[in-house]
């Protein structure tokens, strides 16, 4: 059903019935917090315990931070958008052959979010990818625009490095050892979602992604660089992420809020949609290894601060996510002890 698809639909003068929000879950764009911002982190400073201590209190009080000097190219982190703008662009007949619905496929083109479970649609389209190893995954991925396994695999490894590092750093910042997660995460898997948030003709009724956290362990987008759409809760008002060049957004997925027993929060954010203007993200996200059980070193259980979650297997919480609808309540609610 790749008619379903946006970005192969004509341009909408208004929007469709089934993208309408009743009018409490609408996103009151007025409201939007658009002074305070998510902490910006310079990579690349020579003093790493000054980068561990301001991961820790992003991780700590907003979920959410920038990072600048991360190490992966610029240059890559270009081609990567041009290529997947390409992408977007193929014609309908060269996108209807990767559309799914399906969620338990490796490689597919989408809408919305998970279209089998949800009544009202986001105004989103976006390609998944798995991506490690990438031997395995690369050659289902398309072939067309022509450089784009070369360039989606060079930006993964990249990419990947950089999300090792922090957590490494993640680890310190907690007074843990510094492959302390790393390890309990296992042999990590890496996903990828290109979101494709085509110009909307209401934008004040609708949401490329409504309020949701991730599922995984960590998250790594690029973001478009010249459109703004996320935005991210902070003590209950919606903060707008300014683009910032060459710059990558990270924040702490649902298992790295259970790893810490919830010293670091998995927190809320959305993606708002543009009148004018197309918009065009990259998420990566690290994601424990299928029988990784999930369940907090001891130093950070203690009298004052029991379990508050049962320990549980990777697989069986990314079942339970994918059988639900995006905005229902957290999905790690369902795994408290
Ligand atoms: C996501 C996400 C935000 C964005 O893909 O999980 O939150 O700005 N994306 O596209
Ligand atoms: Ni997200």
């Amino acid at each position: 059903m790749a008619d379903q698809l946006l970005s192969t639909a004509p341009d909408y003068h208004s929007l469709p019935e089934n993208y309408i929000r009743p009018e409490d879950q609408r996103p009151l764009l007025a409201e939007v917090d658009s002074d305070a911002h998510i902490p910006v982190i310079d990579m690349g400073v020579p003093d790493r315990s000054h980068v561990v201590s301001q991961i820790g209190h992003a991780c700590r009080s907003y979920g959410f931070f920038q990072v600048v000097n991360h190490g992966v190219p610029v240059e890559l982190m270009l081609r990567l958008l041009v290529v997947t703008r390409e992408f977007f662009r193929l014609p309908p007949t060269e996108k209807a052959k990767l559309y799914s619905d399906d969620p338990s496929k490796k490689v597919r083109l989408s809408t919305s979010s998970n279209i089998r479970k949800e009544t009202i649609r986001n105004w989103r389209d976006y390609l998944r990818l798995h991506c490690y190893p990438l031997e395995e995954y690369v050659p289902e991925w398309p072939c067309d625009p022509s450089s784009f396994k070369e360039v989606v695999s060079a930006y993964c490894k990249e990419v990947r490095q950089l999300g090792l590092r922090l957590l490494e750093a993640i680890s310190l910042s907690l007074g843990l050892e510094e492959d302390c997660l790393v390890k309990a995460l296992g042999e990590q898997g890496q996903h990828m979602a290109i979101n494709y948030y085509p110009k909307c003709p209401q934008p004040q009724l609708t949401y490329g992604l409504p309020a949701h956290t991730d599922p995984n362990a960590l998250t790594i987008l690029l973001p478009d660089p010249d459109v703004a759409g996320l935005q991210v809760l902070k003590d209950g008002r919606w903060i707008a992420v300014k683009p910032l060049a060459d710059s990558f957004v990270i924040n702490i997925g649902d298992q790295l809020q259970a790893l810490t027993n919830g010293k670091y929060k998995s927190v809320l954010h959305r993606a708002v949609v543009n009148p004018e203007k197309e918009r065009i993200s990259v998420a990566s996200f690290l994601c424990p290894c299928n029988y990784a059980i999930i369940s907090p070193p001891e130093r950070l259980i203690s009298e004052g601060s029991p379990a508050m979650y049962r320990s549980y297997t990777y697989e069986e919480y990314y079942k339970k996510f994918w059988s639900r609808n995006l905005d229902e309540e957290p999905c790690l609610e369902l795994f408290q002890s």
